[in-house]
């Protein structure tokens, strides 16, 4: 039973090159795509051809090379903002989600942030949403808060509301969770953050891989995402924001590219994105992205939403038939992403992760980068599922003989 009503999970999967692994004399079933995704041929065969075929540095030579790489790397430039429904001037080509926040960080906050000023995060947050605004708030003499959670995992928007009565600098919230699979309503988030006086940032690590995401519709100063987890390479990702705001914005890092002038004492900055893209960037990478652009495009981000959550209802009724599964998160689906944290009564997870993988189950185990919503679920870690395209109600069907298994070696 692979077929949901959404799409075609056999045909997929042959795109998969590496689905053809067993691990331990087993089907590989990966469920730790919110660590990282499996890539396409499609993604694949980009890299191999930018490297075999034209590479070269852009937006420096006049050589064919340079022209085809610089081409083939700003048309990706624009499939992706076209993905998320952005502007290719207003994209920014990142290392990932991380980088961004630390570029919003040093390239906004420094000039932006003051003394007292109040920065708000939430409890639900990756750390890679949290630390950076650490960073800033203690060089600056600011002050960072969280909006708390309601004990179904979404966010507690009367603590929200209360935040913003201290007029908040920056308001740094994500679209989907890591771990509860919580899709937050970040549309009203950034419109009532605004209203309050405050710049937003979203993290879509976690929705952009997941969801039809529309940045118009989003309304956020800032919207973050990795390539990697949406079917792209690693070491490349996307900050968006409009024209005007980075244009307003120092540089992040200094060097090649960068530059417009360069004198002895100081220099002028190129426009944007470029002011952004100091060095040579990840050309190949970001190529790659856009081949997993076209690759999810093709398949429909709605489709992928509706499998997610036919995945998720089965996922979630058959394991909920494993004794002492306890899974955390909404149990109303359309407000979850494809995302199911759970314990196994008190097996520990890594021990957990380990029984699964000798079945050939790969799933997460630990924080998550998410040890303040670790502390508000009072454990220090859970397991955890992640869907994506390839995966199918078999994959399901061996996580649970796997917990089964688990289950009958702890005496549970
Ligand atoms: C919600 C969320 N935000 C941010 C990140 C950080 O992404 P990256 O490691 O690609 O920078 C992750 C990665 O797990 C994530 O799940």
């Amino acid at each position: 039973m692979l077929k949901t009503e959404a799409i075609d999970v056999e045909s997929i999967r042959k795109d998969f090159p590496i689905l053809r692994r067993k691990i331990h004399g087993k089907r590989l079933v990966y469920l730790d795509n919110a660590a990282t995704t499996q890539k396409p041929q499609s993604v694949i065969d980009a890299l191999v051809r930018f490297y075999s075929d034209y590479n070269s540095n852009v937006h420096r030579s006049v050589h064919t090379l340079g022209e085809e790489a610089t081409v083939a790397y700003e048309g990706a430039r624009e499939k992706v903002a076209r993905f998320v429904g952005g502007t290719a001037k207003g994209l920014v080509f990142v290392r990932g989600t991380t980088e961004a926040t630390n570029l919003v960080r040093f390239a906004w906050g420094d000039k932006n942030v003051k003394r007292g000023d109040v920065i708000v995060s939430t409890l639900m947050e990756h750390h890679s949403n949290i630390v950076p605004w650490q960073l800033l708030a203690r060089s600056k003499g600011a002050t960072l808060k969280f909006v708390g959670l309601q004990a179904d995992g979404t966010l507690d928007m009367g603590s929200f509301e209360d935040l913003l009565k201290a007029s908040p600098r920056l308001v740094a919230v994500t679209h989907c969770s890591n771990v509860l699979g919580t899709i937050n309503d970040v549309a009203t988030i950034c419109l009532k953050a605004r209203k309050a006086g405050a710049v937003t940032l979203v993290d879509g690590a976690q929705s952009v891989p997941h969801l039809p995401v529309d940045l118009r519709e989003v309304g956020a100063d800032f919207y973050a995402f990795s390539g990697h987890k949406m079917l792209g390479p690693t070491g490349i990702g996307a900050l968006l924001a409009k024209k005007s705001m980075l244009e307003e914005m120092e540089p992040f890092q200094g060097g090649g590219e960068m530059i417009r002038e360069v004198f002895p004492d100081h220099a002028t900055w190129n426009d944007v994105p470029y002011k952004f893209e100091a060095g040579t960037v990840s050309i190949a990478d970001a190529i790659g992205l856009g081949a997993a652009v076209d690759y999810l495009s093709s398949i429909g981000m709605d489709k992928v939403r509706k499998h997610e959550i036919l995945l998720l209802q089965y996922a979630l009724d058959a394991l909920s038939k494993v004794k002492g599964f306890h899974p955390y998160g909404p149990e109303d689906l359309r407000e979850r992403g494809g995302v199911i944290s759970f314990n196994l009564a008190d097996v520990h997870p890594h021990d957990l992760a380990t029984i699964l993988d000798e079945e050939g189950v790969a799933i997460r185990s630990g924080h998550h980068c998410a040890q303040l919503l670790m502390r508000w679920l009072d454990v220090a870690a859970t397991s955890r599922a992640s869907f994506q395209v390839y995966n199918s109600f078999d994959d399901v069907d061996a996580l649970k003989a796997g917990l089964e298994k688990a289950g009958r070696i702890f005496k549970l």
